[in-house]
């Protein structure tokens, strides 16, 4: 399936096996004066409640900051990986 095994990293890997979103890490960011030790907390939301438009717009586009590897795939492999999520919705 797609999902798993896009051309690239697998969604699965950020998002969970079902897309209902995942922790993904969190590490110790180390501030100038040494006391201010903040974590942060990587996580990514749940992507199988979005519009299509959105969707696809998040797979091929992405912001220069984003977590997530930019994709190049095509409309129809989209739209298979954006079905299968709508099955794992109510799971
Ligand atoms: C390396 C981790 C990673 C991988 C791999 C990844 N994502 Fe993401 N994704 C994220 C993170 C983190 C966000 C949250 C927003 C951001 O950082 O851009 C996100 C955001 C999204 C969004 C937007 C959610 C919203 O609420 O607008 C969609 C849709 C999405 N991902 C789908 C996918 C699909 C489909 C794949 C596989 C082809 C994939 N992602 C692979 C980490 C990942």
């Amino acid at each position: 399936m797609l999902y798993f095994n896009p051309r690239g990293i697998g969604c699965n890997l950020c998002h969970g096996d079902t897309g209902k979103g995942k922790f993904i890490t969190s590490y110790k960011h180390k501030a100038k004066n040494d006391k201010e030790l903040k974590t942060i907390t990587i996580a990514s939301s749940d992507i199988t409640n979005i519009d299509f438009k959105q969707f696809s717009k998040s797979i091929n586009i992405t912001k220069s900051k984003s977590i997530m590897p930019k994709y190049f795939l095509t409309t129809e492999e989209i739209e298979s990986i954006y079905i299968f999520l709508k099955t794992q919705r109510s799971k």
